[in-house]
Parts: structure tokens; C-alpha cells; sequence
């Protein structure tokens, strides 16, 4: 089977990007969301990075057109009728994700595939909400999708050689190297990443060094684009508070154990860039 046309559920900040990445590499896509609203402003988000591009000289005018000639908006799951396959990208919800993939499941070709994007759950659990859990897979894109090179693929236990072997091809055709991972928690970089970062943010608490310093420390002695706190800024302290407590649910390794600071910085709204506030201030 050959990935013709490709759905994406959610036009949030991954599903935006994994739309536009996939028509960019030439593939009619439709994405959906919830309500009008959401819709427009995901594929208004879309449109703006592609016309930054397009000032920069990096796309013709021309080329943008066409790209987002191939994105269809929709709130219907309908529209997925005809997708050979659908990448689940809305909020990090298992029961939700469980819906969306029974849904999924009563719509689509029998033939298609159902992968999600998501950063920690169980994926055999979304699997068997549908009556193909062999064609259910995990495809992990990073954040800003059309650029972050790397596409991990999960398989889990019902995951069928075909299935990986169409989904290594898809990865591929949209330029990313690919790496296969079992359905564990946090698969690989996140399992290996979130100890560090973690790590970092307890040096900090207990007064080891000052935020810039362990910053710089990293970015300059491992030759990381930036340090794990601005990092975590960027990503949103609620964020690395979820990962971290959903990692350590499942493993029940104290490594995975939030700590007490980044408690308290999501109960006063200390969030990161997008409150202004987080290890730095970005108020002004
Ligand atoms: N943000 C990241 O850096 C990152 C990186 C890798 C993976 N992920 C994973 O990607 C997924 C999406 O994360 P995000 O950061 O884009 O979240 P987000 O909140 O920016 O976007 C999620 C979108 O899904 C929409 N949505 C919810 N239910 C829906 C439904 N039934 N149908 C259609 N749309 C629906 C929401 O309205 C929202 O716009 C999560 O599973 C997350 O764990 C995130």
C-alpha cells in the first residue's frame, strides 16, 4: 500500500506543523478540528510561517500557493473517508485519543493506517479501540515539525512489519530520518531527555549554580542549541510537569519524579515564554 492522501486530527502547534510538512512533500492532506474558530487559526498559522518563508527568498510565492492549495480544513472526521493515513495530533488525552481513533476506525479504508503523535501514552491502548490494531502506530514528530529532523516510530506489540515498513517509507518522503521504538514510556529521546532535564532544574533548586550558568554550561560545553531552563521555557513548565508525572506513572522511577519547583512554578502560572514567566522573565 502507498500513502496517497494524508489526514491529520488537531491544527494545533504539531498538528499545523505535521500538515504543512506533509504538503510540503507533495501529499493532499486534510486536517480537522473541533470548531471554525480553532480551524482558522491553526491554517492561518500555517499560512504565516509559509509567507515568512516566502520574504525570506527559502519559498516562491508559487510554491507557497501550492502547498496550501493541498491542505483542506474540516470539523467533520468524515472527511477522512478517503485517507490512506491519518496522524492523530489533539490534546494528550488517552480517552480522548481512544475516541478519536474508534471514530477514525468506522471512517477510513480498511486498509489505512491510524498513528498518533503522542509524546508519552500507551499506544497499544488507542490500538485496541479499533478493530486493526496491527495498522495503529506511533509516529513522534518534534517541535517545529517541517523543520526538527528526526520521526520516531513506535511499534507496539499489535504493530504488523507492514505497517512499519510503509510508515519508514512515509517518514522518509517527508525527509526526516526515522527511528523505530517499542511502545514504552517516552519511547527514546524522551525517556533519555527528561531525566537530564529534570536533573537540570534540580541543580537549580537546591542552588548548585545559577540558572545562566547551567544554561551556558550546557549549551557551550555539550554544544546543545540551548540550555535545558530556557528549553523548558520554550516548551511550557505545564508541559514538562505532564511528561514528567505521566513518566513517572508508568515507570515508577524516582529519576522521573517532578520536582517541588516545578510544582510550584505551574501553580503561580509560571509557565514559560507563553505567561511571561517562567525560570526567566519575558515580560518585557
Ligand atoms: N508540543 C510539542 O512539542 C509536542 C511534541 C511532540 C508530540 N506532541 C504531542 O502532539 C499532540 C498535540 O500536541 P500540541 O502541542 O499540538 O497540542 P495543542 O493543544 O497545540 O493542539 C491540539 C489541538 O487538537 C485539537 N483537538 C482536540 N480534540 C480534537 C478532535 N477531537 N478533533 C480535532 N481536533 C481536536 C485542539 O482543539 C487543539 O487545537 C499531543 O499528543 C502531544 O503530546 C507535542
Amino acid at each position: 500500500m502507498e500513502i496517497k492522501k494524508v489526514g491529520v486530527v488537531g491544527c494545533g502547534s504539531m498538528g499545523a506543523g505535521i500538515a504543512q510538512l506533509c504538503a510540503q512533500s507533495g501529499f493532499p492532506v486534510v486536517v480537522s478540528e473541533i470548531n471554525d474558530e480553532f480551524l482558522k487559526k491553526g491554517l492561518g498559522f500555517i499560512d504565516k510561517t509559509l509567507a515568512r518563508s516566502v520574504e525570506k527568498g527559502k519559498l516562491t510565492q508559487q510554491d507557497k500557493d501550492a502547498i496550501m492549495g493541498r491542505i483542506k480544513g474540516t470539523t467533520s472526521t468524515k472527511d477522512f473517508a478517503d485517507c490512506d493515513l491519518v496522524i492523530e495530533a489533539a490534546i494528550e488525552s488517552l480517552d480522548l485519543k481512544k475516541k478519536i481513533f474508534a471514530e477514525l476506525d468506522g471512517i477510513c479504508p480498511k486498509g489505512a493506517i491510524l498513528a498518533t503523535n503522542t509524546s508519552c501514552l500507551s499506544i497499544i491502548d488507542m490500538a485496541i479501540a479499533t478493530r486493526r490494531a496491527d495498522k495503529v502506530v506511533g509516529l513522534h514528530f518534534f517541535n517545529p515539525a517541517p523543520i526538527m529532523k528526526l520521526l520516531e516510530i513506535v511499534k507496539t506489540i499489535a504493530t504488523s512489519e507492514d505497517t512499519m515498513a510503509i510508515s519508514q517509507k512515509f517518514g522518509e518522503k517527508l525527509g526526516k530520518t526515522t527511528v523505530v521504538a517499542k511502545d514504552a514510556p517516552g519511547f527514546i529521546v524522551n525517556r533519555l531527555w527528561i531525566p537530564f532535564l529534570l536533573h537540570s532544574i534540580r541543580l537549580y533548586e537546591e542552588g548548585v549554580a545559577s540558572r545562566e550558568d547551567i544554561d551556558n554550561a550546557i549549551q557551550l560545553g555539550l554544544n546543545y542549541p540551548m540550555g535545558p531552563l530556557t528549553l523548558s521555557d520554550m516548551d511550557g513548565i505545564d508541559v514538562v510537569k505532564f511528561v514528567s508525572d505521566a513518566l513517572y506513572e508508568q515507570l515508577k522511577d524516582p529519576r522521573y519524579i517532578t520536582p517541588t519547583l516545578v510544582d510550584k512554578m505551574v501553580a503561580a502560572g509560571w509557565l514559560g515564554r507563553k505567561t511571561g514567566k517562567g525560570f526567566y522573565d519575558y515580560s518585557k
